[in-house]
C-alpha cells in the first residue's frame, strides 16, 4: 500500500494525489484521501480500482481542506471495494486512519471494542485502529476529568501499543486539528521537511519532488507533523531526536527504494515478505494454524484423498515443492501439472480430490483454464494467491494470500518464497486436522519457521558478495546445469529458470541422480554446474541423500565439470571436492528450499547485470500471461 500525508500552505489534495500517483505501483486496488480543516472539518473522499477512479471522484466533487492523508491500497484483509479503502473512521467520524501492514490480534480487538459500543462498518484491520485510537481518546479524556483535551499522539502511542502484527500509520482528529500522526513498527514511514510544510509517506518516492530532507521513522518511532514542525516520540511518550538526512536518489531509484533493479530489491523484500506471510497465521508457543480464508470443513480435509495442483513458471515450481512438503508431512497423494498440460491428460479427479491452484498474479489463463476445469469435475479448488480478488481467488472456494506485496520484477522472487512459506503452512495444518505429525514435530517446524526470516536475512548478507564474485567468473557460460535431489530438486528447476529468464543463458534443473542418464555427457571444464548439496538432517534418509548427492559431485569434478555447491554452514566435505561454495544457514528439510532460493536468485541477478541485460523486463517474457 502507499499513503502519502501533508501539512503546510499548499493546498493539500494536490500533493497528496501527486504523491499518491507515485507510489500506485506498491499496489492499486482503491484508494482514498481524507482532509482536515479550520471550518470544514474531516472531509473522506475514497474509491475502488485505480487512482484514476479517485481523481474523477475529486474532480466532480471538490474536498476542502488545508491538510490530510491518502491511501493507495493493496489489500490483505477484506477485498477490494470503496467500503474497504482507506482512510477508515471511528465511530464518530472525527477521525481518520491510514495503514500499511496486517493486525494480527484485530479479532480479540474488534470484540473488545464491541463491548464497549463500538461498531464495524467494513471487513478491514484497519477499521479496528480508528476504534482504538477513539476508546484511548475517550478514556484519556475521561481520567483527565475533562480538564485538557488529550493529545491525539498521546492517544495514538497508547492504541499502538495494545497492537500486535504490523503498521505504519498516519492519524488526522477534529479532536485535535492542525496535526497530523504517524506511528510505524514494521512497513516503513518516512517524513519530510519543506520550508514551512511537512510530508509523510509510505516510500520516498511519494514525497522526493516536494523535499529531500527526510527520516525514516524507526520502528516504535512517533512523529506528529504540524505546520510548525516535526517532532518524534517513542510509543510510552519519550522524546526522541532523528535528524533528517539528505536524499540524493533519482525518482527512478526512489521507487526501488535505492536498489539498482526492482528485482533485486523484490529479492531483499523476501524476509518482510515470509514473514508478512505467516503472521497471524502462526503461533510456536500454543503450536496453533490458523487459515480461516480456506473455507473447507474438518471433515473434508481429513477425508479428502487426493491434491491436484495446478500452476505455471515459477509457481509451478513451488507446486512441486508443495507436493514433497503434503506427501511427507500429511502422507496424502499429491499431482503437480503444469496448468497449460492440465486438461490435455483428461485429469481423473475423484469427489475427495481438492484443487490447489498456485499463482503470484491469479490472472494466468492457463492456471485460470486448470481452475475452470477442476470446478468442471466437481472438486473444490483452493488458490495460493499474492493478489487478493484476483480472477483465480474470486472463483477458489478457499485462499491464502501470500502477502509478499507487489511483484514489478518480471522474473518472480519473493512470490515463490512466500508461496513455500504458504505450502508449509497448509501442510502443518491438514497434518495438525489429519493428526499425520506428532504435535511436538508440528511446533518444532513453527519454532523454526517463527525464526526463518531472520536466517534468510543471514542467507542473503553472506551469499550476495560471493554470487557477484561468482558471476564475475560465469558471465560467459554458454550453459548451466542446475542438480538437486528430493525437496532440493524444484529449488535447481527454480535456479535454471531464474538464469535462464533473465541472463538468457541456456540453463537445465535437474535430479542429481538423473546426470549419468544422459546430461553427464554434457560435463567438461566450461559447464558450471550448480549442486545443492545442503545436509538437511541427521536421519538415515537425510545422510544418504547427502551421500549420494557428494557422489554425484564427484562424478561432475572427475570429468572436469567447475561446481558451485550451495552447503549448509559448517560443510567441509563439500567444499574439500569443489571449486566454489555458498553457505547458506543450517535448517531442517521442509525450510531449506526458501534458504536455497536466495543464493541462486542472486546468481542468476549478478550474472544478468554483468552481462548487461534487462533484468526488470527480459526479452519477449511477460508479468501476467494472460493468453493461453
Ligand atoms: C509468467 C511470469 C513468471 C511466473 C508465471 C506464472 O511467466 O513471467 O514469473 O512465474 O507467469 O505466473 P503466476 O502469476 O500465475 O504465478
Amino acid at each position: 500500500c502507499g499513503i502519502v500525508g501533508y501539512i503546510g500552505a499548499r493546498p493539500a489534495v494536490p500533493v497528496i494525489m501527486d504523491g499518491l500517483r507515485r507510489l500506485e505501483y506498491r499496489g492499486y486496488d482503491s484508494a482514498g484521501i481524507a482532509l482536515g480543516g479550520a471550518d470544514t472539518g474531516l472531509s473522506i473522499r475514497r474509491a475502488s480500482g485505480k487512482l484514476r477512479n479517485l481523481e474523477s471522484s475529486l474532480s466532480l466533487n471538490p474536498l476542502q481542506g488545508d491538510y490530510g492523508i491518502g491511501h493507495t491500497r493493496w489489500a490483505t484483509h477484506g477485498r477490494p471495494s470503496e467500503t474497504n479503502a482507506h482512510p477508515h473512521r471511528d465511530c464518530t467520524g472525527s477521525l481518520v486512519v491510514v495503514h500499511n501492514g496486517i493486525v494480527e490480534n484485530y479479532c480479540e480487538l474488534q470484540d473488545q471494542l464491541k463491548a464497549k459500543g463500538h461498531f464495524f462498518l467494513t471487513e478491514t484491520d484497519t477499521e479496528i485502529i480508528a476504534h482504538l485510537i477513539e476508546q484511548e481518546y475517550l478514556d484519556l479524556r475521561e481520567r483527565n476529568d475533562g480538564d485538557a483535551a488529550p493529545s491525539l499522539e498521546k492517544a495514538v502511542s497508547q492504541a499502538v501499543k495494545k497492537l500486535t502484527g504490523a503498521f505504519a500509520i498516519g492519524v488526522i482528529s477534529t479532536d485535535d486539528p492542525g496535526k497530523l500522526v504517524a506511528a510505524r513498527s514494521g512497513p516503513p514511514a518516512v517524513v519530510g521537511f519543506g520550508d514551512g510544510e511537512y510530508f509523510l509517506a509510505s516510500d520516498v518516492p511519494g514525497i522526493l519532488q516536494y523535499t529531500r530532507d527526510i527520516v525514516f521513522l524507526q520502528d516504535g518511532d512517533v512523529a506528529v507533523l504540524t505546520r510548525s514542525g516535526i517532532s518524534f516520540s517513542d510509543f510510552h511518550g519519550k522524546p526522541l531526536k532523528r535528524s533528517p538526512q539528505h536524499i540524493t536518489w533519482d525518482p527512478i531509484q526512489a521507487e526501488k527504494n535505492g536498489y539498482a533493479h526492482f528485482m533485486l530489491k523484490e529479492i531483499y523484500e523476501q524476509p518482510r515478505a515470509v514473514r508478512d506471510t505467516l503472521r497471524g497465521r502462526i503461533s510456536a508457543a500454543s503450536g496453533h494454524i490458523e487459515l480461516p480464508g480456506l473455507d473447507l470443513s474438518h471433515d473434508e480435509i481429513v477425508h479428502a484423498e487426493r491434491i491436484l495442483i495446478a500452476s505455471c513458471g515459477t509457481s509451478w515450481h513451488a507446486g512441486l515443492v508443495g507436493k514433497f512438503l503434503l506427501e511427507r508431512m500429511v502422507r496424502i497423494p499429491v499431482e503437480v501439472d503444469y496448468a497449460s498440460e492440465f486438461r490435455y491428460r483428461r485429469p481423473i479427479m475423484r469427489s475427495r480430490d481438492i484443487g490447489l491452484l498456485i499463482s503470484q498474479s491469479g490472472e494466468t489463463a492457463d492456471t485460470l483454464a486448470a481452475q475452470l476445469e477442476m470446478i468442471a469435475g466437481d472438486i473444490p479448488t483452493l488458490s495460493i494467491c499474492n493478489v487478493v480478488d484476483a480472477a483465480l481467488t474470486r472463483k477458489a472456494r478457499g485462499s491464502i494470500t501470500t502477502n509478499a506485496g507487489p511483484e514489478i520484477g518480471v522474473a518472480s522472487t519473493k512470490a515463490f518464497t512466500a508461496q513455500i512459506a504458504a505450502l508449509l503452512t497448509l501442510s502443518l495444518y491438514f497434518a495438525q486436522c489429519r493428526k499425520t505429525m506428532p504435535q511436538e514435530a508440528v511446533q518444532s517446524i513453527l519454532r523454526e519457521l517463527e525464526v526463518l526470516p531472520k536466517a534468510m536475512e543471514e542467507a542473503l548478507r553472506t551469499s550476495a558478495p560471493v554470487c557477484a564474485r561468482l558471476a564475475k567468473i560465469f558471465s560467459n557460460a554458454t550453459d548451466v546445469l542446475f542438480l538437486g535431489r528430493g525437496i532440493h530438486y524444484p529449488i535447481a528447476l527454480e535456479g535454471a529458470l531464474k538464469l535462464k529468464e533473465i541472463s538468457y543463458i541456456h540453463a537445465e534443473g535437474y535430479p542429481a541422480g538423473e546426470m549419468k542418464h544422459g546430461p553427464n555427457a554434457l560435463i567438461d571444464e566450461t559447464l558450471p554446474v550448480v549442486c545443492l548439496a545442503t545436509k538437511d538432517g541427521d536421519d538415515p534418509d537425510s545422510v544418504l541423500k547427502y551421500e549420494k548427492t557428494l557422489s554425484n559431485i564427484q562424478e561432475v569434478t572427475a570429468r572436469g565439470g567447475r561446481v558451485i555447491a550451495i552447503v549448509v554452514e559448517g560443510d567441509t566435505a563439500v567444499s574439500s571436492l569443489v571449486e566454489h561454495t555458498i553457505t547458506i544457514p543450517r535448517a531442517s528439510e521442509a525450510l531449506l528450499p526458501i534458504l536455497e532460493t536466495v543464493p541462486l536468485q542472486l546468481l542468476a541477478y549478478f550474472i544478468a547485470v554483468e552481462k548487461g541485460c534487462d533484468v526488470d523486463q527480459p526479452r519477449n517474457l511477460a508479468k501476467s500471461v494472460t493468453v493461453e
